[in-house]
C-alpha cells in the first residue's frame, strides 16, 4: 500500500445515528478538495456486495449537515462475514478503482473492515458513529450527544405528568450494552435511580429507596432504565416494581427509536465534521486502517483491531452523585 490513493468510497454501517450525514458531507467534500474522486455505497457493506455506488459530488452532499438519519442508508449485512461476500465487495470497488474506504458505523463495522483491509489492498478508516458512546480511541461517537438530549427532553415531559399524578415513572431508554444514555440523560432531569448494565443491578436496593421515598411522599420518583440492565428493560423492571410496591401508582414509558433520529445537535455536527474531515486526511496522508476519535478535544487514531465496545469507561463516582443528588 502506497501514498498514492485517488478514488475513495464512504459507507455508513449498522445502526444508525444523527450526524451520520454530517462525517458523509465532511468525507466527500475533504476527498474532493484534495482531488480525489469520491463514491457512497449505499446500504453500508450490502451496498458494496449488491454494486449499489454511486459517484459523488459536492452538491451530493448540500442541504444535509442538518439532517438525521443518512442520506447513504444504512444495513447490517450478513454475507459481509463471509469471504465470499467479501470478495464479490472488492470486485465491485475494483471495478471504480476504489482504493480507500470510509466506514462510519460502530464496532461490527470495523472488524468487518478490518478483515476486509487484510484480505485485500484497501486502506479503511473508521468513524465512530453510535448513540451508545461505547467506543474505545475516542470520547465522543457520533449521535449520542443527540441521542441524550432527545431523551432529556421527553424525561423532563414525563416528569410533568408523573408530577401533576404523583406517579413513579420507569421509562427506558436506549443502550443494549452501555448505560451512558442512561446515566447522561438521568443525571440531567434528576432521576432518583438508574439502571445500567455495566453494574449489577440490587433490586431490593432500588425497592428499599423507593419505599423511604414514597413514605415521605417524595414529589416525583423517576427510575431510568438502560434497556440491557440485567434485571431486563423498563418492562420487566416495571412489573417487578408494580409487585413490591403495590401503592404506589407505577407507570413505564420505553422511548425506543426516537433516540435514533432527529437533527443533530451542535456537537455531533461538530465532531462529525471533524472525523469526517481527518478519516480522509488518514487516507492521504497514508493513515491506514485505524478508527479517527477525539480524545481529549484532539485527534486520536486507533489501529482498527483496536476500535471495539468498551464497558467500564464511565465514571462511577456519577452513580454517588445520583444518589446524593436525589435524596
Ligand atoms: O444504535 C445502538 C442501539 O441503539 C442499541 O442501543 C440498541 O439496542 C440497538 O441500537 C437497536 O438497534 P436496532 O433496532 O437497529 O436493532
Amino acid at each position: 500500500m502506497g501514498n498514492t490513493i485517488q478514488n475513495i468510497a464512504v459507507l455508513t454501517s449498522g445502526g444508525d445515528s444523527p450526524g451520520m450525514n454530517a462525517a458523509i458531507r465532511a468525507a466527500v467534500r475533504t476527498g474532493i478538495y484534495n482531488g480525489l474522486n469520491v463514491f457512497g455505497i449505499y446500504r453500508g457493506y450490502q451496498g458494496m456486495l449488491d454494486d449499489d455506488i454511486v459517484k459523488m459530488e459536492s452538491r451530493s452532499v448540500a442541504n444535509i449537515i442538518q439532517r438525521g438519519g443518512t442520506i447513504l442508508k444504512t444495513a447490517r449485512c450478513k454475507d459481509f462475514r463471509t469471504s465470499e461476500g467479501r470478495q464479490r465487495g472488492y470486485d465491485n470497488l475494483k471495478k471504480r478503482n476504489i482504493d480507500g474506504l470510509v466506514i462510519i458505523g460502530g464496532d461490527g463495522s470495523f472488524k468487518g473492515a478490518e478483515i476486509f483491509s487484510k484480505e485485500f489492498d484497501i486502506p479503511c478508516i473508521g468513524i465512530p458513529g453510535t448513540i451508545d458512546k461505547d467506543m474505545a480511541g475516542t470520547d465522543f461517537t457520533i449521535g449520542f450527544d443527540t441521542a441524550v438530549n432527545t431523551a432529556v427532553e421527553a424525561i423532563d415531559k414525563i416528569r410533568d405528568t408523573a408530577d401533576a399524578h404523583d406517579r413513579l415513572f420507569v421509562v427506558e431508554v436506549m443502550g443494549r450494552d452501555a448505560g451512558y444514555i442512561a446515566l447522561h440523560s438521568g443525571i440531567a432531569t434528576g432521576a432518583e435511580n438508574i439502571l445500567i448494565p455495566e453494574t449489577k443491578t440490587n433490586m431490593d436496593e432500588l425497592v428499599e429507596s423507593l419505599t423511604e421515598k414514597e413514605k415521605r411522599q417524595k414529589l416525583v420518583n423517576l427510575v431510568v432504565v438502560a434497556e440491557g440492565d440485567d434485571f431486563g428493560g423498563g418492562a420487566e423492571v416495571g412489573q417487578i416494581l408494580k409487585q413490591k410496591l403495590p401503592n404506589a401508582d407505577i407507570r413505564v414509558c420505553i422511548l425506543g427509536h426516537i433516540q435514533r433520529g432527529g437533527s443533530p445537535t451542535c456537537l455531533d455536527r461538530l465532531i462529525a465534521s471533524r472525523m469526517g474531515y481527518h478519516a480522509v486526511e488518514c487516507l492521504v496522508e497514508g493513515r491506514f486502517n485505524v478508527m479517527v476519535g477525539i480524545v481529549n478535544n484532539k485527534m486520536s487514531y486507533l489501529p482498527l483491531s483496536q476500535a471495539v465496545k468498551v464497558k467500564d469507561k464511565f465514571n462511577k463516582d456519577w452513580l454517588k452523585i445520583v444518589k446524593i443528588l436525589a435524596s
